[in-house]
């Protein structure tokens, strides 16, 4: 049902016509939350004339995180481009003239169209798969994240998977150019298409990594674009990626930003990427107690050693210890990793029988491929996406 919010005990009717039907009469922004709470259904809350802008646009940012399938539409008693900038910043779809009962019942006909497309493809986008969200995470810079995530990532997709890789690291992400791409686009090129982002628009930032047949959206080129992503884009991404791939994996900076909360919101494993020094293992407990607070479940993260033989007086267990978890893969240290980043290739492609591969391969084949359901003895032909996998 409509949501109208107007101060005016008479408001509905004003509006009858353009409404198209009953609305819900509230009149306190209040009210029009908890409503919202409480019926998740309502498609569209269209907000009167005398409702002051700060308040209106207050509820739209906040419902556009909540629930971005919801339309808010502002009605106004005169049009002039600072409303408009403010209220489209906030995320009202649109702003309207008060009294002009045509252009309002055009509004919320198109408003509802793209709810109900929304909502028809659970914020899809057009796709259809149940893909599975991967954020590659640790509080502390350097330990081995974007090792981790492009190796993963490019192994998944040369099982044949549909994957994409995320550059999340807004600032400082180096994916592409670990893997030596050239990205013609990147997460700030989405900024534009938010609130309708579909696969199209997904597919017209990605660089394909032809050796592996991987997706990636890079992060953007100007570490000063970071602060214009804001973290609705990178739900609905998320959300429209899951939807066309069968793997979303995304890699992070060394902090918990507003879009690493996002990723962690939707994702269906967490890896937390450790190595063998105190810092490091303290900020993961951060990390793991920050999880715990987010209500994220213990089930769906798994904690991974880098550099785990490096001779430094910490051992393995002693990590395991001190985070009361246990450690799902020791990943070797190797000056090959380096070597390969400055080559550009992943090494567990690009040198497959090394210990460091191997060991990547089975934190994939273990931790992922089989936590979701895939059939490693056909993996490469079918798994329980019902997909059949063939490398593109
Ligand atoms: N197993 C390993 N053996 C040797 N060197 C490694 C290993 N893993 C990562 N490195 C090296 O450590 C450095 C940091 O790795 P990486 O960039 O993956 O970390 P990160 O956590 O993504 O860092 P940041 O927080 O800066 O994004 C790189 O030079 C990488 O080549
Ligand atoms: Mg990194």
């Amino acid at each position: 049902m409509t949501i109208l919010w107007d101060a005016t005990a008479g408001g509905g009717e004003a509006y009858h016509f353009a409404l198209g039907g009953d609305a819900l009469h509230l009149t306190s922004g209040p009210r029009v939350s908890r409503a919202l709470e409480d019926d998740p259904s309502h498609a569209l809350v269209i907000i009167g004339p005398d409702i002051d802008l700060d308040s209106a646009c207050n509820l739209a940012e906040e419902e556009r995180v909540a629930r971005p399938e919801l339309g808010v539409i502002l009605l106004r008693h005169r049009l002039d481009v600072t409303v408009l900038a403010q209220a489209l910043r906030s995320g009202v779809r649109e702003v309207v003239a008060a009294d002009d009962q045509n252009a309002i019942a055009e509004a919320v006909r198109r408003s509802n169209a793209l709810t109900a497309q929304l909502v028809g493809h659970g914020a899809a986008g057009g796709g259809t798969r149940d893909g599975k969200v991967i954020t590659v995470f640790s509080a502390k810079g350097g330990v081995g994240k974007t090792t981790v995530s492009t190796n993963l990532a490019t192994y998944l997709a040369s099982t044949g998977a549909r994957t994409v890789l995320v550059d999340l690291d807004l600032m400082f992400g180096d994916v592409a150019i670990s893997l030596q791409l050239q990205p013609p686009g990147s997460v700030r090129d989405l900024v534009a298409m938010s609130g309708h982002l579909d696969a199209q628009g997904v597919q017209s930032v990605v660089t394909r990594h032809e050796p592996s047949g991987l997706d990636v959206i890079a992060a953007p080129p100007d570490p000063a674009d970071a602060e214009r992503v804001p973290s609705h884009v990178i739900v609905e991404l998320l959300r429209v990626a899951r939807a066309n791939y069968d793997y979303v994996l995304v890699d992070t900076p060394p902090s918990f930003t507003e879009h690493v909360l996002a990723a962690f919101d939707l994702s269906d494993l967490t890896v937390l990427v450790a190595t063998l020094d105190i810092p490091a293992v303290k900020n993961l407990r951060i990390a793991i107690n920050t999880l715990d607070t987010l209500g994220a479940s213990r089930e769906a993260r798994t904690i991974v050693l880098n550099r785990a033989d490096a001779k430094v007086g910490l051992r393995p267990d002693d990590v395991e210890a001190a985070l009361k978890a246990p450690i799902s893969a020791n990943i070797p240290n190797t000056l090959a990793v380096p070597a390969s980043v400055n080559r550009g290739v992943a090494i567990i492609l690009d040198e497959p029988r090394s210990p460091v591969a191997m060991a990547l391969r089975e934190l994939a084949d273990t931790e992922i491929r089989r936590r979701f359901g895939e059939d490693l003895q056909n993996g490469a032909k079918r798994s329980t996406f019902g997909l059949l996998r063939s490398k593109r």
